[in-house]
């Protein structure tokens, strides 16, 4: 694949995602946003691919937003497709069956802070700045990020950050919940190294389906959420991986996962 905004590499088990506009801070323009469309759908049907590291180039950001110069022209009509395509990129990623680890080393404003709630879980750099600045720009976050950060973060904090357009730092991110894990620079490689390789040593069949449960189970009711859950701890009942895991413990050793 040749992609002209967006870098894609694959190690083994590994998927390597990286926006690649680094001179406009790796800004999502249109073209950006099909491509990582493109891309992630490719991963989605790649059983090879466990986990996604997804991250921007140029080490200043992760995304500093939907391209503004693109948005400036867009009407109505434009501005619907324009938040449509997003949702679809971020439903994608949220919903990929594998997890999606955000690297953020630097600015994650706007579609970048979006792109990064929708990835499963979000290592940042002491440097990362994250927020929705679009209040300031005259419109409001358009790629889930009103749904994504009220539904991660308290309503009130989100919406706080939400109407003042406030960029935070690494510190405050964490303290939020907003980030899982801040990092020095030195050591982001090998912090990154280490968690992927821990999630690759997971069953992957239980891996994706206790992000099928979170992600559904939040969008409906309890009742509906624990029944959801129910059937999908029936199913890992039904694999090998589990039966592994159970003798493993018994036996006293390391289970072996394989995937059935
Ligand atoms: N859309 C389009 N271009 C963007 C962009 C965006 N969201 N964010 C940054 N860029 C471009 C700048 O226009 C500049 O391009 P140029 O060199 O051709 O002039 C380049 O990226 C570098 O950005 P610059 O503003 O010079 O860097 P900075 O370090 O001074 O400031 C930010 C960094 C992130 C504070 C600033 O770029 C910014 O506020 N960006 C917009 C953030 C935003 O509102 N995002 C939500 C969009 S809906």
């Amino acid at each position: 694949m040749g992609f002209e905004c967006v870098k894609f590499e694959k190690e083994d088990a590994v998927a390597k995602v990286i926006i690649n506009r680094p001179d406009k801070l790796n800004a999502l323009s249109i073209k950006t946003v099909i491509e990582l469309h493109e891309v992630f759908s490719s991963i989605k049907k790649d059983d090879e691919v466990r986990v996604v590291v997804f991250s921007g180039a140029g080490g200043k950001a992760f995304a500093a937003g939907a391209d503004i110069g693109e948005l400036l022209v867009q009407d109505m009509i434009g501005g619907k497709n324009f938040s449509l395509r997003g949702h679809e990129l971020c439903n994608l990623i949220e919903n990929l069956g594998k997890p999606v680890v955000a690297v953020i080393d630097g600015f994650a404003l706007g579609g970048g802070c979006e792109l990064a709630m929708a990835a499963t879980i979000r290592i940042a750099t002491e440097s990362a700045k994250m927020g929705q600045p679009e209040i300031n720009l005259g419109t409001i976050a358009g790629y889930g990020g009103t749904q994504r950060l009220s539904r991660l973060l308290p309503r009130g904090v989100a919406m706080e950050l939400l109407l003042t357009g406030r960029i935070i730092d690494a510190g405050e991110a964490l303290r939020l919940g907003l980030v899982n894990k801040v990092v020095k620079r030195d050591e982001l490689q090998k912090e990154v190294d280490d968690f992927v390789k821990l999630l690759l040593s997971k069953p992957p069949f239980a891996t994706k389906a206790c992000m099928e449960a979170v992600n559904h189970g939040v969008e409906v009711s309890f009742e509906e959420g624990c029944r959801i859950e129910t059937n999908l701890f029936a199913m890992t009942c039904g694999t090998q991986d589990m039966k592994e895991g159970m003798k493993a413990f018994l036996e006293k050793r390391k289970a072996s996962f394989t995937g059935k």
